[in-house]
């Protein structure tokens, strides 16, 4: 009873089923090595007895765990786990490039350049009459009709193939993602779990596309521009549901592509290791929605109001902070309210981040978890520093287009950082 009680035990977490057998065999072995089945037998046990099970047991096991646990890829071949690793750490890398130029497509709006959409691609306009078919299309949207109608066509071309080189990185993504897939399914290379997940990632990079596009005509709708002062650009709701999708893939292939170069380790847990695993959770959690809330705030151009830090307006809480109707609506649509949070958030995971960096100088963990740390750290202070370099000199595109390279190479840390502490679990004394 004891042992199925112990089979059970969700503490150990080590990925999945086939993790937690693994982990339960090695336990059942530690206790039987210990001489102390026919104890765990027994319906009544004495807890100090207990103890010394585990004392014994559970280092020996979590040895043992550690080295299966270490990834839930051991059944793979070492040249097939890596090589599944070094891919994804490609679509991961590709992924990020999508968010890099994303940025500078939208800084140097470029994004409203070309009006149509075709899931495969086409080619770019192979002469000058193509050329000229194309800006002709881009008449008749609000972006020519209220801001460039003076457009050169040097200045068409440029706007246009920053687009197309975008959207075509994407469905370069979808080859990176997609072909060698197919080469490691038929393979066998993919353990059960990415059996499970590779489907998803390629519908997540699908519906990304689907995404783009969807973003992309709400830029391109005249509905959305008949007020005196609208200003063509696309819904902020969208934008921050692309980017924030990109978030999330980039994240899923870096976890997994860690779980097959590096795997986690096992480590015995302490409170102050649980306390390190919890406020990097938590970490990533804020990292993100700081991400997520910057897209609002680069969606409504709020990076051209309140060019100052850390004052806005002369005051902490600026008097227009509730200044739209219903009062919700101020935290998606008001410039000012969106900035505000930004900054908020902004200044959560700097805090955040230092308690996570202290906490993890009283416990003891895996090595790379420090380096992790270390890393989260710095990079924190470096984001802050771009943020604040964007806003005071007025949102210039190679320093904002940093900002958001670093608002993922942030969040990449936080991953790793959770990705390293994906074994600490509680172990009952
Ligand atoms: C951990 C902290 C932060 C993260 C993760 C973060 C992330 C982001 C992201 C992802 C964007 C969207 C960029 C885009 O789509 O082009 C953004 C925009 C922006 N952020 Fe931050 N940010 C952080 C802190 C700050 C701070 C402290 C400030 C300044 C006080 C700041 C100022 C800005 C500004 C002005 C923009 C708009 C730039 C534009 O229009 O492209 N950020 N941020």
């Amino acid at each position: 009873m004891i042992l199925s009680k112990l089979c059970t035990l969700p503490a150990y977490g080590l990925g999945g089923k086939y993790m937690s057998l693994q982990f339960v065999n090695s336990l059942k072995s530690g206790l039987q090595s210990s001489a102390k089945l026919s104890f765990a037998r027994t319906t009544k046990v004495q807890e100090s007895t207990l103890k010394n099970v585990f004392n014994g047991g559970v280092a020996r096991a979590l040895r043992q765990a550690s080295s299966s646990a270490a990834s839930t890829t051991t059944e793979l071949a070492p040249s097939a786990r890596k090589a599944v690793g070094y891919w994804l750490m490609g679509c991961t890398g590709m992924v990020f490039g999508a968010v890099m130029l994303g940025g500078v497509t939208r800084l140097t709006e470029s994004g409203l350049s070309m009006v149509d959409w075709k899931l495969l691609g086409r080619s770019w306009p192979q002469s000058e009459i193509e050329w000229q078919a194309e800006l002709e299309k881009y008449r008749h949207y609000p972006e020519f009709q209220l801001k460039n109608k003076d457009i050169t066509m040097s200045d068409f071309k440029f706007i246009w193939l920053m687009e197309y080189g975008h959207r075509m990185w994407g469905r370069l993504i979808g080859a990176t993602f997609a072909l060698p897939a197919i080469y490691f399914w038929t393979k066998g290379y993919f353990t059960k779990s990415m059996r499970r997940r590779v489907p998803i990632f390629g519908s997540l990079i699908l519906l990304q596309g689907l995404m783009g596009w969807y973003m992309v005509k709400s830029g391109l709708d005249h509905k959305n521009f008949e007020g005196p002062s609208d200003v063509p650009r696309v819904s902020q709701y969208r934008l921050a549901a692309h980017l924030g999708a990109a978030l999330v893939l980039a994240t899923l292939f870096l976890y997994n592509g860690l779980d097959h170069l590096i795997p986690a380790q096992v480590v015995k847990v302490t409170s102050s290791v649980r306390r390190v695993r919890i406020m990097a959770h938590v970490c990533k959690g804020f990292i993100f929605l700081a991400a997520f809330s910057g897209a609002f705030v680069a969606g409504l151009d709020a990076g051209l109001t309140y060019n100052e830090f850390p004052l806005m307006g002369g005051r902490l809480v600026p008097t227009d902070l509730l200044a739209y109707e219903p009062k919700l609506s101020n935290v998606t649509e008001n410039p000012t309210t969106v900035q505000f949070n930004h900054r908020m958030l902004g200044m959560t995971v700097f805090a955040l981040v230092h308690g996570l960096w202290f906490a993890t100088r009283k416990a003891k963990l895996p090595p790379r978890a420090y380096t992790a740390a270390n890393a989260m750290l710095a990079m924190t202070y470096l984001q802050l520093t771009l943020g604040i370099a964007t806003l005071l000199l007025y949102v210039p595109t190679p320093v904002a287009a940093s900002h958001q390279t670093g608002a993922l190479t942030l969040l990449s840390l936080a991953v790793w950082m959770t990705h390293e502490c994906k074994l600490l679990k509680y172990v009952p004394k």
